[in-house]
Protein backbone atom coordinates (compact mmCIF):
# COMPACT_ATOMS: atom_id res chain seq x y z
CA UNK A 1 0.00 0.00 0.00
CA UNK A 2 0.88 3.44 -0.88
CA UNK A 3 0.57 4.78 2.42
CA UNK A 4 3.20 2.68 4.18
CA UNK A 5 5.88 3.93 1.81
CA UNK A 6 9.03 5.10 2.89
CA UNK A 7 12.82 6.07 1.23
CA UNK A 8 14.90 3.24 1.66
CA UNK A 9 17.89 4.87 2.85
CA UNK A 10 19.13 8.80 4.06
CA UNK A 11 21.52 8.81 0.83
CA UNK A 12 18.74 8.19 -1.24
CA UNK A 13 16.72 10.51 0.37
CA UNK A 14 19.20 13.66 -0.50
CA UNK A 15 19.75 12.07 -4.04
CA UNK A 16 16.02 12.19 -4.98
CA UNK A 17 15.82 15.56 -3.38
CA UNK A 18 18.64 16.58 -4.79
CA UNK A 19 17.66 15.28 -8.02
CA UNK A 20 14.21 17.26 -7.47
CA UNK A 21 15.52 20.60 -7.11
CA UNK A 22 18.43 20.49 -9.47
CA UNK A 23 16.79 20.37 -12.81
CA UNK A 24 16.89 22.65 -16.04
CA UNK A 25 16.35 25.77 -13.56
CA UNK A 26 20.03 25.23 -13.00
CA UNK A 27 21.24 24.79 -15.96
CA UNK A 28 19.39 26.92 -18.77
CA UNK A 29 17.30 29.14 -16.66
CA UNK A 30 20.04 30.38 -14.16
CA UNK A 31 22.47 31.39 -16.03
CA UNK A 32 20.21 33.47 -18.69
CA UNK A 33 18.24 34.92 -15.61
CA UNK A 34 21.79 35.85 -14.30
CA UNK A 35 23.49 37.32 -17.71
CA UNK A 36 19.90 39.54 -18.26
CA UNK A 37 19.89 40.88 -15.15
CA UNK A 38 22.61 42.40 -14.31
CA UNK A 39 25.20 39.82 -13.97
CA UNK A 40 26.86 39.72 -10.66
CA UNK A 41 24.92 42.35 -9.25
CA UNK A 42 21.34 39.45 -9.91
CA UNK A 43 23.56 37.78 -7.15
CA UNK A 44 22.64 40.09 -4.59
CA UNK A 45 19.04 39.69 -4.47
CA UNK A 46 19.24 35.80 -5.66
CA UNK A 47 21.35 35.33 -2.08
CA UNK A 48 18.98 37.83 -0.03
CA UNK A 49 15.76 35.60 -1.76
CA UNK A 50 17.65 32.25 -0.65
CA UNK A 51 18.61 33.25 3.09
CA UNK A 52 14.84 35.22 3.47
CA UNK A 53 12.47 32.88 1.39
CA UNK A 54 13.98 30.04 -0.18
CA UNK A 55 15.73 28.08 3.42
CA UNK A 56 13.29 28.55 5.49
CA UNK A 57 10.57 27.65 2.85
CA UNK A 58 12.39 24.57 2.29
CA UNK A 59 12.30 24.12 6.14
CA UNK A 60 8.58 24.43 6.15
CA UNK A 61 7.88 22.36 3.27
CA UNK A 62 10.34 19.48 4.86
CA UNK A 63 8.23 20.21 8.24
CA UNK A 64 4.49 19.95 7.23
CA UNK A 65 5.55 16.96 4.47
CA UNK A 66 6.56 14.69 7.17
CA UNK A 67 4.26 16.00 9.29
CA UNK A 68 0.86 15.59 7.28
CA UNK A 69 3.30 12.12 6.16
CA UNK A 70 3.04 10.68 9.41
CA UNK A 71 -0.84 11.11 9.56
CA UNK A 72 -0.85 9.72 5.97
CA UNK A 73 -0.95 12.54 4.09
CA UNK A 74 1.23 12.39 0.62
CA UNK A 75 0.01 15.38 -1.04
CA UNK A 76 -0.71 19.05 -0.78
CA UNK A 77 -4.39 18.96 0.07
CA UNK A 78 -4.51 16.22 2.68
CA UNK A 79 -1.35 18.14 4.24
CA UNK A 80 -3.01 21.57 4.33
CA UNK A 81 -6.09 19.95 5.74
CA UNK A 82 -3.91 18.38 8.51
CA UNK A 83 -2.10 21.36 9.79
CA UNK A 84 -5.08 23.00 9.13
CA UNK A 85 -7.90 21.46 10.41
CA UNK A 86 -10.54 23.48 7.90
CA UNK A 87 -11.69 21.62 4.60
CA UNK A 88 -10.70 24.86 2.89
CA UNK A 89 -6.96 24.35 3.26
CA UNK A 90 -7.68 21.10 0.95
CA UNK A 91 -8.93 23.08 -1.24
CA UNK A 92 -5.73 25.95 -1.37
CA UNK A 93 -3.93 22.50 -1.41
CA UNK A 94 -5.26 21.62 -4.74
CA UNK A 95 -3.27 24.80 -6.45
CA UNK A 96 0.00 22.47 -5.96
CA UNK A 97 -0.72 19.27 -7.56
CA UNK A 98 -1.94 21.95 -10.76
CA UNK A 99 0.83 24.11 -10.10
CA UNK A 100 2.80 20.59 -11.04
CA UNK A 101 0.78 19.31 -13.36
CA UNK A 102 1.11 22.83 -15.34
CA UNK A 103 4.67 22.55 -15.22
CA UNK A 104 4.88 18.90 -16.13
CA UNK A 105 3.06 19.69 -19.46
CA UNK A 106 5.76 21.82 -20.55
CA UNK A 107 9.01 20.31 -18.62
CA UNK A 108 8.38 17.51 -20.11
CA UNK A 109 8.59 18.43 -23.64
CA UNK A 110 12.20 20.02 -23.14
CA UNK A 111 13.39 16.87 -21.45
CA UNK A 112 11.91 15.07 -24.54
CA UNK A 113 14.03 17.08 -26.63
CA UNK A 114 17.00 16.76 -24.57
CA UNK A 115 16.24 12.88 -25.04
CA UNK A 116 16.30 13.48 -28.77
CA UNK A 117 19.44 15.84 -28.90
CA UNK A 118 21.50 13.31 -26.39
CA UNK A 119 21.05 10.26 -29.08
CA UNK A 120 21.65 12.65 -32.12
CA UNK A 121 25.00 14.08 -30.87
CA UNK A 122 25.97 10.82 -29.96
CA UNK A 123 25.52 9.55 -33.48
CA UNK A 124 27.66 12.17 -34.87
CA UNK A 125 24.05 13.74 -36.24
CA UNK A 126 25.34 17.21 -35.34
CA UNK A 127 28.78 17.17 -37.64
CA UNK A 128 26.23 17.25 -40.69
CA UNK A 129 22.69 19.07 -39.61
CA UNK A 130 23.08 22.30 -38.10
CA UNK A 131 20.50 21.98 -34.79
CA UNK A 132 18.12 24.53 -36.17
CA UNK A 133 16.76 21.96 -38.51
CA UNK A 134 17.40 19.31 -36.35
CA UNK A 135 15.13 21.68 -33.95
CA UNK A 136 12.60 21.89 -36.42
CA UNK A 137 12.06 18.40 -37.37
CA UNK A 138 11.40 17.67 -33.69
CA UNK A 139 8.99 19.92 -32.87
CA UNK A 140 7.54 20.28 -36.25
CA UNK A 141 8.09 24.16 -36.40
CA UNK A 142 8.01 26.25 -39.42
CA UNK A 143 7.85 29.57 -40.95
CA UNK A 144 4.84 31.67 -39.99
CA UNK A 145 3.09 28.75 -38.84
CA UNK A 146 0.90 28.72 -35.11
CA UNK A 147 0.04 25.21 -35.17
CA UNK A 148 1.83 22.44 -36.47
CA UNK A 149 3.38 18.76 -35.11
CA UNK A 150 5.89 16.63 -35.44
CA UNK A 151 5.27 12.88 -35.16
CA UNK A 152 8.77 12.28 -34.55
CA UNK A 153 8.96 14.78 -31.84
CA UNK A 154 5.70 14.10 -30.17
CA UNK A 155 6.34 9.86 -30.43
CA UNK A 156 9.50 11.17 -28.16
CA UNK A 157 7.53 13.27 -26.15
CA UNK A 158 5.40 10.36 -25.67
CA UNK A 159 7.81 8.28 -24.54
CA UNK A 160 9.50 10.30 -22.28
CA UNK A 161 5.98 10.45 -20.64
CA UNK A 162 6.36 6.66 -20.22
CA UNK A 163 9.85 6.11 -18.75
CA UNK A 164 8.62 8.64 -16.48
CA UNK A 165 5.28 7.15 -15.37
CA UNK A 166 7.29 3.58 -15.83
CA UNK A 167 9.44 5.12 -13.19
CA UNK A 168 6.96 5.92 -10.78
CA UNK A 169 4.85 2.80 -11.25
CA UNK A 170 7.48 1.47 -9.30
CA UNK A 171 7.16 3.38 -6.02
CA UNK A 172 9.48 5.98 -4.34
CA UNK A 173 11.89 3.57 -2.92
CA UNK A 174 11.94 1.13 -5.42
CA UNK A 175 11.68 3.98 -8.84
CA UNK A 176 12.51 7.38 -7.84
CA UNK A 177 14.92 6.66 -5.36
CA UNK A 178 16.82 4.22 -7.77
CA UNK A 179 16.92 6.16 -10.28
CA UNK A 180 17.96 9.47 -8.08
CA UNK A 181 21.30 7.43 -6.70
CA UNK A 182 22.09 7.15 -10.70
CA UNK A 183 21.18 10.06 -12.41
CA UNK A 184 22.85 12.48 -9.44
CA UNK A 185 26.32 10.81 -9.31
CA UNK A 186 26.20 10.87 -13.53
CA UNK A 187 25.03 14.11 -14.02
CA UNK A 188 27.58 15.94 -11.73
CA UNK A 189 30.22 13.80 -13.54
CA UNK A 190 29.13 15.35 -16.59
CA UNK A 191 29.10 18.39 -15.63
CA UNK A 192 32.62 18.28 -14.54
CA UNK A 193 33.87 16.77 -17.40
CA UNK A 194 32.41 19.99 -19.39
CA UNK A 195 33.06 22.60 -17.31
CA UNK A 196 36.90 21.67 -16.94
CA UNK A 197 36.71 21.30 -20.86
CA UNK A 198 35.04 24.55 -21.26
CA UNK A 199 37.24 26.51 -18.87
CA UNK A 200 40.68 24.88 -19.58
CA UNK A 201 40.31 25.84 -23.33
CA UNK A 202 42.92 28.91 -24.60
CA UNK A 203 42.73 30.67 -27.50
CA UNK A 204 46.15 30.34 -28.21
CA UNK A 205 45.69 26.60 -28.31
CA UNK A 206 42.54 26.97 -30.45
CA UNK A 207 42.40 29.10 -33.52
CA UNK A 208 38.69 29.11 -33.34
CA UNK A 209 38.06 30.68 -30.05
CA UNK A 210 37.39 34.22 -30.07
CA UNK A 211 37.98 35.17 -26.61
CA UNK A 212 38.96 33.00 -23.06
CA UNK A 213 36.31 31.45 -21.57
CA UNK A 214 36.52 33.06 -18.00
CA UNK A 215 35.21 35.85 -20.11
CA UNK A 216 32.21 34.12 -20.07
CA UNK A 217 32.16 33.40 -16.29
CA UNK A 218 32.80 36.58 -15.18
CA UNK A 219 29.69 38.03 -17.14
CA UNK A 220 27.73 36.72 -14.95
CA UNK A 221 29.76 37.54 -11.70
CA UNK A 222 30.56 41.21 -12.63
CA UNK A 223 28.70 43.61 -10.56
CA UNK A 224 26.35 46.02 -12.04
CA UNK A 225 24.73 47.87 -9.10
CA UNK A 226 22.47 49.96 -11.24
CA UNK A 227 20.13 47.14 -11.54
CA UNK A 228 19.84 46.73 -7.55
CA UNK A 229 16.71 49.60 -7.77
CA UNK A 230 14.90 47.72 -10.20
CA UNK A 231 12.10 45.86 -8.86
CA UNK A 232 12.04 43.50 -11.83
CA UNK A 233 15.08 42.18 -10.76
CA UNK A 234 14.32 41.35 -7.28
CA UNK A 235 11.21 39.91 -8.86
CA UNK A 236 13.30 37.42 -11.40
CA UNK A 237 15.79 36.75 -8.27
CA UNK A 238 12.60 35.85 -6.20
CA UNK A 239 11.81 33.85 -9.15
CA UNK A 240 14.52 31.77 -9.53
CA UNK A 241 14.87 30.52 -5.84
CA UNK A 242 11.70 29.03 -5.76
CA UNK A 243 12.07 27.79 -9.51
CA UNK A 244 15.13 26.32 -8.89
CA UNK A 245 14.54 24.65 -5.24
CA UNK A 246 11.42 23.29 -6.18
CA UNK A 247 9.16 25.00 -3.74
CA UNK A 248 5.38 26.50 -3.89
CA UNK A 249 4.66 23.56 -5.86
CA UNK A 250 3.67 20.51 -3.53
CA UNK A 251 6.43 18.60 -4.61
CA UNK A 252 8.67 19.17 -1.73
CA UNK A 253 5.94 18.45 1.00
CA UNK A 254 5.39 14.88 -0.91
CA UNK A 255 8.81 14.05 -1.31
CA UNK A 256 9.24 14.66 2.94
CA UNK A 257 6.05 12.76 3.55
CA UNK A 258 7.69 9.64 3.05
CA UNK A 259 10.00 10.04 5.73
CA UNK A 260 9.91 8.71 9.09
CA UNK A 261 9.09 10.57 11.99
CA UNK A 262 12.05 11.19 13.72
CA UNK A 263 14.39 11.75 10.35
CA UNK A 264 15.84 14.85 10.53
CA UNK A 265 14.38 17.68 8.63
CA UNK A 266 16.60 20.79 9.21
CA UNK A 267 19.98 19.05 8.35
CA UNK A 268 18.99 16.91 4.89
CA UNK A 269 16.56 20.17 4.24
CA UNK A 270 19.34 22.58 4.12
CA UNK A 271 22.17 20.33 2.58
CA UNK A 272 19.56 19.71 -0.60
CA UNK A 273 18.93 23.32 -0.43
CA UNK A 274 22.83 23.78 -0.86
CA UNK A 275 23.46 21.11 -3.06
CA UNK A 276 21.12 23.04 -5.15
CA UNK A 277 22.81 25.79 -5.23
CA UNK A 278 26.03 24.12 -5.86
CA UNK A 279 24.94 22.54 -8.83
CA UNK A 280 23.52 26.21 -9.97
CA UNK A 281 26.21 28.49 -9.02
CA UNK A 282 29.18 26.70 -9.89
CA UNK A 283 28.49 24.09 -12.33
CA UNK A 284 25.08 25.83 -13.58
CA UNK A 285 27.11 29.40 -14.23
CA UNK A 286 30.28 27.48 -15.58
CA UNK A 287 29.36 25.57 -18.48
CA UNK A 288 26.89 27.33 -20.89
CA UNK A 289 27.74 30.60 -21.03
CA UNK A 290 31.73 30.46 -20.65
CA UNK A 291 31.60 27.89 -24.10
CA UNK A 292 29.12 30.47 -25.94
CA UNK A 293 31.50 32.93 -24.93
CA UNK A 294 34.58 31.62 -26.01
CA UNK A 295 33.62 31.13 -29.51
CA UNK A 296 31.20 33.78 -30.22
CA UNK A 297 32.28 36.90 -28.20
CA UNK A 298 30.36 38.45 -25.78
CA UNK A 299 28.67 40.75 -27.59
CA UNK A 300 26.72 37.80 -29.35
CA UNK A 301 26.26 36.10 -26.35
CA UNK A 302 24.95 39.35 -24.82
CA UNK A 303 22.41 39.81 -27.88
CA UNK A 304 21.03 35.95 -27.60
CA UNK A 305 20.85 35.95 -24.03
CA UNK A 306 18.80 39.27 -23.71
CA UNK A 307 16.30 38.05 -26.25
CA UNK A 308 15.45 35.07 -24.95
CA UNK A 309 16.02 32.28 -22.29
CA UNK A 310 18.98 30.07 -22.09
CA UNK A 311 17.01 28.02 -24.70
CA UNK A 312 18.57 29.28 -27.78
CA UNK A 313 22.04 29.09 -27.02
CA UNK A 314 21.55 25.29 -25.51
CA UNK A 315 19.59 23.90 -28.43
CA UNK A 316 20.90 25.81 -31.08
CA UNK A 317 24.43 26.99 -30.55
CA UNK A 318 26.08 24.80 -28.55
CA UNK A 319 25.64 21.50 -30.53
CA UNK A 320 27.46 23.32 -33.42
CA UNK A 321 30.31 24.91 -30.83
CA UNK A 322 31.02 21.17 -29.72
CA UNK A 323 32.07 20.46 -33.52
CA UNK A 324 35.35 22.66 -32.63
CA UNK A 325 36.62 20.15 -29.72
CA UNK A 326 37.41 17.62 -32.86
CA UNK A 327 35.37 15.23 -34.79
CA UNK A 328 36.29 12.73 -32.37
CA UNK A 329 34.83 14.14 -28.88
CA UNK A 330 32.29 16.40 -30.33
CA UNK A 331 29.74 13.76 -30.37
CA UNK A 332 30.60 12.68 -27.01
CA UNK A 333 30.56 16.79 -25.67
CA UNK A 334 27.35 17.16 -26.99
CA UNK A 335 25.99 13.95 -25.55
CA UNK A 336 27.47 14.71 -22.11
CA UNK A 337 25.88 18.16 -22.24
CA UNK A 338 22.17 16.79 -23.46
CA UNK A 339 22.51 13.83 -21.05
CA UNK A 340 23.18 16.10 -18.12
CA UNK A 341 20.07 18.05 -19.32
CA UNK A 342 17.92 14.97 -19.67
CA UNK A 343 19.07 13.40 -16.15
CA UNK A 344 18.13 16.87 -14.68
CA UNK A 345 15.17 16.95 -16.23
CA UNK A 346 14.03 13.06 -15.30
CA UNK A 347 14.62 13.74 -11.38
CA UNK A 348 12.63 16.60 -11.69
CA UNK A 349 9.98 15.49 -13.89
CA UNK A 350 9.25 12.28 -11.18
CA UNK A 351 8.95 15.07 -8.64
CA UNK A 352 6.05 16.86 -10.37
CA UNK A 353 4.55 13.60 -10.68
CA UNK A 354 4.18 11.95 -7.69
CA UNK A 355 2.47 14.47 -5.74
CA UNK A 356 -0.03 13.40 -8.14
CA UNK A 357 0.16 10.00 -8.30
CA UNK A 358 -0.18 10.44 -4.18
CA UNK A 359 -3.03 12.18 -4.54
CA UNK A 360 -4.71 9.77 -6.62
CA UNK A 361 -3.61 7.02 -4.12
CA UNK A 362 -4.50 8.76 -0.83
CA UNK A 363 -7.75 10.61 -1.73
CA UNK A 364 -9.26 8.02 -4.30
CA UNK A 365 -8.01 4.50 -3.11
CA UNK A 366 -6.40 4.36 -6.53
CA UNK A 367 -3.46 1.43 -6.66
CA UNK A 368 -0.16 2.70 -7.56
CA UNK A 369 -0.70 0.83 -10.73
CA UNK A 370 -3.73 2.46 -11.93
CA UNK A 371 -2.55 5.95 -10.14
CA UNK A 372 0.08 5.86 -12.99
CA UNK A 373 -2.16 4.81 -16.03
CA UNK A 374 -4.45 7.75 -14.83
CA UNK A 375 -1.40 10.51 -14.44
CA UNK A 376 -0.15 9.07 -17.94
CA UNK A 377 -3.65 9.63 -19.53
CA UNK A 378 -3.46 13.68 -18.06
CA UNK A 379 -0.64 13.99 -19.42
CA UNK A 380 -0.15 12.74 -22.82
CA UNK A 381 -3.71 14.98 -22.87
CA UNK A 382 -1.31 17.87 -21.85
CA UNK A 383 1.28 17.07 -24.11
CA UNK A 384 -0.92 17.51 -27.36
CA UNK A 385 -1.44 20.87 -27.22
CA UNK A 386 2.08 21.97 -25.66
CA UNK A 387 3.67 20.36 -28.96
CA UNK A 388 1.43 22.03 -31.42
CA UNK A 389 1.28 25.68 -30.07
CA UNK A 390 4.10 27.41 -31.57
CA UNK A 391 2.67 31.16 -30.77
CA UNK A 392 6.15 33.12 -29.84
CA UNK A 393 5.62 33.81 -26.55
CA UNK A 394 3.15 31.49 -24.96
CA UNK A 395 5.79 29.29 -23.52
CA UNK A 396 7.03 32.41 -21.73
CA UNK A 397 3.79 33.62 -20.51
CA UNK A 398 2.90 30.34 -19.38
CA UNK A 399 5.90 29.81 -17.63
CA UNK A 400 5.85 33.29 -15.83
CA UNK A 401 1.84 32.37 -14.45
CA UNK A 402 2.54 28.70 -14.05
CA UNK A 403 5.88 28.69 -13.27
CA UNK A 404 6.66 31.97 -11.22
CA UNK A 405 2.99 33.66 -10.30
CA UNK A 406 1.17 30.43 -8.81
CA UNK A 407 4.72 29.29 -6.72
CA UNK A 408 4.50 32.55 -5.16
CA UNK A 409 0.97 32.52 -4.24
CA UNK A 410 1.25 29.04 -2.82
CA UNK A 411 4.49 29.67 -1.00
CA UNK A 412 2.00 32.82 0.72
CA UNK A 413 -0.27 30.74 1.23
CA UNK A 414 2.41 27.71 3.50
CA UNK A 415 3.93 30.36 5.58
CA UNK A 416 0.60 31.61 6.65
CA UNK A 417 -0.71 28.37 7.47
CA UNK A 418 2.17 26.75 8.92
CA UNK A 419 3.54 30.35 10.94
CA UNK A 420 0.02 31.92 11.88
CA UNK A 421 -2.33 29.03 11.49
CA UNK A 422 -0.65 26.19 12.82
CA UNK A 423 1.76 28.24 15.17
CA UNK A 424 5.21 28.68 14.51
CA UNK A 425 6.13 27.24 18.27
CA UNK A 426 4.15 23.99 17.33
CA UNK A 427 6.15 24.24 13.62
CA UNK A 428 9.04 25.12 15.43
CA UNK A 429 9.31 22.21 17.58
CA UNK A 430 8.06 19.86 14.71
CA UNK A 431 11.42 21.38 12.86
CA UNK A 432 13.78 20.68 15.54
CA UNK A 433 12.26 17.29 16.25
CA UNK A 434 14.82 14.80 15.85
CA UNK A 435 17.44 17.61 13.92
CA UNK A 436 20.91 17.10 13.89
CA UNK A 437 21.37 21.11 13.24
CA UNK A 438 20.55 23.52 15.79
CA UNK A 439 18.61 26.10 13.80
CA UNK A 440 19.59 29.28 14.50
CA UNK A 441 16.34 30.96 16.41
CA UNK A 442 17.19 34.25 14.30
CA UNK A 443 14.58 31.95 11.60
CA UNK A 444 12.65 31.53 13.95
CA UNK A 445 11.80 35.06 13.48
CA UNK A 446 12.14 35.38 9.93
CA UNK A 447 9.52 32.83 8.88
CA UNK A 448 7.26 34.21 11.08
CA UNK A 449 7.90 38.07 9.77
CA UNK A 450 10.05 38.57 6.94
CA UNK A 451 9.71 35.77 4.68
CA UNK A 452 5.60 36.19 4.23
CA UNK A 453 6.25 40.24 3.88
CA UNK A 454 8.94 39.73 1.69
CA UNK A 455 6.46 37.19 -0.54
CA UNK A 456 3.87 39.42 -0.17
CA UNK A 457 6.40 42.49 -1.95
CA UNK A 458 6.93 40.02 -4.45
CA UNK A 459 3.70 39.06 -5.23
CA UNK A 460 2.33 43.19 -5.41
CA UNK A 461 5.78 43.89 -7.55
CA UNK A 462 4.60 40.60 -10.01
CA UNK A 463 1.08 41.79 -10.13
CA UNK A 464 1.78 45.36 -11.14
CA UNK A 465 4.20 44.20 -13.49
CA UNK A 466 3.30 40.95 -15.31
CA UNK A 467 5.80 41.48 -18.53
CA UNK A 468 8.86 40.75 -16.21
N1 LIG B 1 13.56 22.69 -9.53
C1 LIG B 1 13.44 22.22 -10.87
C2 LIG B 1 14.46 22.94 -11.76
O1 LIG B 1 15.24 23.75 -11.27
O2 LIG B 1 14.46 22.70 -12.95
C3 LIG B 1 12.05 22.39 -11.41
C4 LIG B 1 10.95 21.71 -10.68
C5 LIG B 1 11.12 20.51 -10.01
C6 LIG B 1 9.70 22.25 -10.70
C7 LIG B 1 10.08 19.89 -9.35
C8 LIG B 1 8.64 21.65 -10.05
C9 LIG B 1 8.85 20.46 -9.36
F1 LIG B 1 7.84 19.89 -8.76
Amino acid sequence: MAKNERWASRVGLVLAMAGNAVGLGNFLRFPAQAAQNGGGAFMIPYLVSLVVMGIPLMWIEWTMGRYGGGLGHHSTPGIFQSLGKSRAWKYLGVLGLLTCLGIASYYLYIESWCLSYAIYSLLGGFSAEPPAAFFDRITGQAPNEVFAVSVPGLVMFAVCIGINIFILSRGVAGGIEVVAKVAMPLLILFGVVLAVKGLSSHPDADPNMVESPWIGLNYIWEPDYSQLGNPAVWLAAAGQIFFTLSIGMGSIHCYASYLRKKDDVALTGATTAWTNELCEVVLGGAILLPIAVSYLGLEAVRQSVAGGSGFGLAFMTLPTLFNNWGPAFAPLAGFLWFGLLFLAAITSSLAMGQPVMAFLEDEFNFSRVRASWALMGMLLLLAVPVAMIHEQGVFSDFDFWVGTFALVVFALLEVILFAWVFGIDRGWEELMRGSELNVPRFFYYVTKYVTPAFIIVILLAAVFKPSV
